[in-house]
């Protein structure tokens, strides 16, 4: 089991950014308070707890390099087609590895990750999702006369990685053969569990009992649960399957889901369950949270489906008041919601008794009121909103089309929920939403702006209570430009906040993938921040190669490396050169940028960050 650590916030004096200041056009002044701040001077406030940043800010980059604070380095750990184990087969920069090879190698698009520790070594197991792939690195011409080799080559790209990485004397990280290592992706074999295992809308040719799927994909963010297992996060899973020439009918569950959109990846051509003419109930089989047991290779994985479908993002696993699994989670597409499971029994019951934590509770949602109350309304079929005559034959349809069981119970559209995290010492749950631009109409204390480009994060206090079903909320901050209302200040300035992690002393770390506002005129790249949330102290920790998407974070048990992933540096450039944006990690002439995992320490071993 992880031993929670208790930060030194237990003296936190929490003065919130007041959702008034922010509706009564009080912006100038948030903006100058950041999030309230703690110890403004004279205001006879609590003592200044010690400074939880230690390293000064970097300024806003463009170069093809990530940028640190003085005194830190970086290592490429783990980069797309890197082999899982030293033995594997090797990277070739020409995109000339098969698909047989690729499924022995990194996949693309690395993003949420945990850092499982191994006893009695600097040592762990590394879990990285991939969650999508560049189709025009990815292979030698492209995408170009696709063929079922391109698919599978795809479809290996996609999952999860898990590794064994230990630390040399020098410091260094290096991946080391392991019989733990493996990697899952498209065509693993994986057990459908929980309230929706068996349903007929689960059932497919190949799958006549709906148990079993192979794979998983889009694995977005992740998290780790209390007795050591990966949760890895199904997100953009629509853009995998065809529905059709024309779209889904208005307000069908398909079009709500977004599938037959015009940017689907091309695997329908030659592989007919992902065509939805053929096989319509493929697509129910995905938007799961997929639950990982790093340390037995053997173990398929498992999509919990008590945990509700939806584009998610990331799930924060917590013991609830009564031992059982609470698990936050967003729904990240406009105009979607906050949730949270809570589990029907101890974590310690159901471990005992062979039952997953995760397959037996109640799904809630978030509604947020305007006067900063707020309620997790129940997913229970049957109640008001979601009984026959409303639509919902029963809790596994309810499950299955999560979001209009949402819609039906009153819960509050959000600007792209992305990553959650729990506050360690509060329990406070921080949301990111990541930007709306679809916000043209109306805004709510939750959504404040509209045109929202820059994104917000929302802080929900559940007074110490995990397993409580009332809140209250509050906007912890409006990201942006001064322009824009940010309360963050000008010369650090971001937008698009994403991964949201609070490390084991009680820094906040805030991850982009996005719009990002100009500091000063000048243009930057996808950052990474961390916020001292008692101070109001906020510093740009690091800044990435153009194009690419900061995300993934997890450290080492004292803190002293810091796991990071770069997804899709320079993107997939132009159509004319899809390698333009960057030619990060390699360098090379020839060679192209890679999504990797990077190791962070500091030069004279402290901890990072501090
Ligand atoms: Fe995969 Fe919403 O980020
Ligand atoms: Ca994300
Ligand atoms: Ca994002
Ligand atoms: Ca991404």
């Amino acid at each position: 089991m992880h031993t929670p650590v208790t930060p030194p916030l237990s003296v936190l004096a929490q003065r919130r950014l007041s959702r008034r200041n922010v509706l009564a056009g009080g912006l100038a002044t948030a903006a100058a308070t950041f999030f309230g701040a703690a110890c403004a001077p004279g205001d006879g406030g609590p003592a200044v707890p010690a400074a939880l940043l230690g390293f000064p800010a970097v300024a806003p980059s463009v170069a093809d390099e990530v940028v640190l604070p003085p005194g830190y380095r970086y290592q490429v750990l783990f980069a797309w087609g890197d082999p899982i184990v030293p033995s594997g087969p090797a990277f070739r920069e020409d995109a000339g590895n098969s698909a047989a090879e690729q499924s022995l190698q990194a996949g693309d698009h690395h993003d949420g990750m945990w850092f499982f520790p191994l006893e009695g070594r600097r040592a762990g197991l590394l879990c990285v999702n991939h969650e999508a792939t560049t189709e025009d690195l990815l292979h030698a011409d492209g995408r170009a006369a696709w063929t079922p080799e391109k698919t599978a080559k795809s479809q290996a790209a996609h999952g999860v990685s898990v590794i064994e990485v230990e630390q040399d004397g020098e410091g260094r990280w290096h991946v080391v053969e392991s019989g733990h290592a493996r990697r899952i992706t498209m065509t693993t074999p994986a057990e459908i569990t929980g309230p929706v295992a068996g349903h007929p809308l689960l059932r497919t040719g190949a799958d006549p009992e709906g148990v079993r799927v192979l794979g998983t994909l889009n694995n977005c963010a992740s998290g780790p649960t209390p007795w050591d297992t990966y949760l890895t996060c199904e997100e953009t899973f629509n853009k995998y399957f065809y529905y059709g020439e024309q779209p889904p009918p208005a307000g069908s569950a398909q079009e709500r889901y977004g599938v037959g959109s015009e940017d689907s990846y091309p695997w329908y051509t030659t592989d007919a369950r992902f065509d939805m003419r053929a096989e319509p109930n493929e697509y129910h089989r995905f938007g799961w949270v997929v639950e990982i047991d790093p340390f037995d290779a053997a173990a398929a994985p498992k999509k919990r489906t008590a945990l509700g479908r939806m584009e998610h993002e990331n799930a924060v696993v917590v013991p609830g008041g009564r031992g059982e699994a609470v698990v936050y989670m967003g729904d990240d597409t406009q105009f979607e919601h906050f949730y949270k499971f809570v589990g029907a029994e101890p974590i310690e019951s159901a471990l005992a008794a062979g039952r997953s934590p995760l397959d037996e509770g109640t799904l809630h949602v978030a509604r947020l009121e305007e006067d900063g109350s707020g309620r997790w309304l129940p997913l229970v079929h049957g109640q008001p909103g979601l009984t026959a005559a409303d639509g919902f034959a029963d809790q596994a349809d309810v499950l299955v089309r999560t979001r209009m069981a949402a819609a039906a119970v009153g819960a509050t559209p959000m600007d792209r929920p992305e990553w959650c995290t729990v506050q360690p010492g509060t329990g406070a749950v921080f949301f990111t939403c990541t930007n709306n631009t679809a916000r043209t109409e109306s805004v709510d204390a939750a959504n404040p702006r509209l045109d929202n480009r820059f994104g917000h994060i929302i802080k929900i206090d559940e007074g110490g209570d995990p397993s409580a079903t009332s809140f209250t909320w509050d906007v912890f901050l409006l990201a942006g430009d001064t322009a824009s209302g940010a309360t963050v200040p000008a010369d650090q300035a971001f937008g698009s906040p994403d991964g949201l992690w609070f490390d084991r002393e009680g820094r906040l770390w805030i991850q982009t993938d996005g719009t990002q506002p100009t500091v000063n005129g000048a243009e930057q790249n996808n950052q990474m921040l961390t916020a001292d949330t008692a101070t109001g102290d906020i510093r740009r920790f690091l800044v990435g190669p153009p194009r690419s998407e900061i995300t993934g974070i997890t450290a080492d048990p004292d803190g002293r490396s810091l796991f990071v992933n770069i997804q899709h540096p320079g993107d997939s450039g132009t159509p004319e050169d899809p390698r333009a944006g960057s030619n990060w990690p390699d360098f090379s002439a020839t060679g192209r940028p890679r999504s990797a995992t990077i190791v962070i320490t500091r030069e004279d071993g402290g901890v990072v960050g501090g």
